[in-house]
């Protein structure tokens, strides 16, 4: 098994250091692994002046996985937008097909009282997010700048979707609800887009296939607004790269502690780009502070979803479960009455865990 470990920028290194650390534990109890890192985002810029350098890109096209830390600071900012961090991840995402994200938002019991919402709320908590990630309103053309009739300067992009674009992420939606609670929602904006009239359409196509699974629709602007009044009535939801992006930021904060969740990125084939849904956090990078659990849950979904190797990836799962219950919290989710661990110790006690 091959993995490409794309630690990046900020706390990205610190924390796919802890991933790597229970990767190679797993690893000294059979399981076969070979890692091999490269520069990505500021990283690459600083390296090769290229958010994705040339090598990198061959290093994760030619690996089975890749595992990502996080992208982007102060001092890319500044930086001409194809040098920007950002696109280094939004190009990876193309040029290797990775067109399913998968954002789990999952409520640890552990840390009912690190969400905003009220335990009654949230408790319980295990939503899945299915959001399409290679096309849409992020890679629609044309999109630019231009001039107006009046001499008004303008921008544009362009919401496209095609069909065979929506029925194959309807597909993995429908799958995802099948292994788990059996309902799909399908979130849109069909009352104003012609992108989501089309959406609607295939996704109830391809819903003939589904008979077990309940599916239903929302307007994007409900389903924003359910997700904070009642979480728990939702099982998987599908949706598209813009409305996905914003869904799940928001479903990340229900459970308190976006330090904790992980995310996959997968091709048609099961190659898959794992990372945390966090960012970069420059403020604390390098100062032992950083949770590493969202990284080292990212390493478990590696485990399953391109590997396959469901026990494995349950072992890191519980191993967390377990520090968690034996009161380890980093800064982000320390509550009075717990012990506060830096990133290292908290690596080191989902080894010792394990
Ligand atoms: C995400 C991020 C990215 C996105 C940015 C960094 C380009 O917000 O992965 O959700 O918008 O997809
Ligand atoms: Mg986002």
């Amino acid at each position: 098994m091959k993995i490409a470990i794309l630690a990046g920028d900020g706390i990205g290194p610190e924390i796919v250091a802890q991933a790597v650390k229970v990767l190679k534990a797993l690893a000294r109890d059979g399981l076969r692994l070979e890692l091999e890192e490269a520069p990505f985002g500021g990283a690459g810029c600083d390296a090769h002046g290229d958010p994705l350098p040339e090598t990198t890109l061959k290093l994760a096209r030619a690996a089975d996985a890749v595992l990502c830390g996080a992208v982007g600071g102060p001092k890319y900012d500044a930086l001409p937008r194809p040098q920007r961090p950002e696109q280094g991840i939004l190009r990876i995402r193309k040029a290797l097909g990775l067109f399913a994200n998968l954002r789990p938002a999952v409520l640890f019991p552990e840390l009912v009282g690190a969400s905003t919402l009220k335990p009654e709320v949230v408790s319980g908590l295990d939503i899945m997010i299915v959001r399409e990630l290679t096309g849409d309103i992020y890679f629609g053309e044309p999109r630019g700048r231009r001039m107006n009739a009046h001499g008004e300067r303008e921008g544009y992009d362009t919401m496209l979707y095609s069909e065979p674009e929506i029925r194959r992420i309807a597909e993995i939606g429908f799958r995802a609800a099948l292994k788990r609670g059996k309902k799909l929602c399908s979130v849109d904006k069909e009352n104003v887009l012609e992108t989501s009239r089309l959406w609607r359409e295939v996704v109830n196509d391809v819903a003939k296939k589904y008979p077990q699974v309940a599916l239903s629709h929302l307007y994007v602007d409900n389903a924003a607004m359910q997700l904070v009044r009642d979480p728990r009535q939702f099982d998987v939801i599908v949706t598209g790269n813009l409305f996905g992006d914003i869904l799940s930021d928001e479903a990340s904060m229900l459970t308190g502690s976006i330090g904790m969740l992980p995310s996959a990125s997968l091709d048609a084939g099961g190659k898959g780009l794992y990372e945390p849904v966090h960012g970069s956090a420059p403020d604390i990078a390098g100062r032992d502070a950083a949770n590493p659990l969202a990284a080292i849950l990212s390493s478990a979904m590696m485990l399953r979803y391109t590997f396959n190797k469901d026990e494995w990836a349950c072992r890191i799962e519980a191993a967390v479960k377990s520090v968690l219950a034996q009161g380890c919290r980093t800064a982000d989710i320390y509550e009075a009455g717990t012990r506060k661990v830096g990133t290292g110790a908290m690596g080191d006690a989902v080894v010792a865990a394990l």
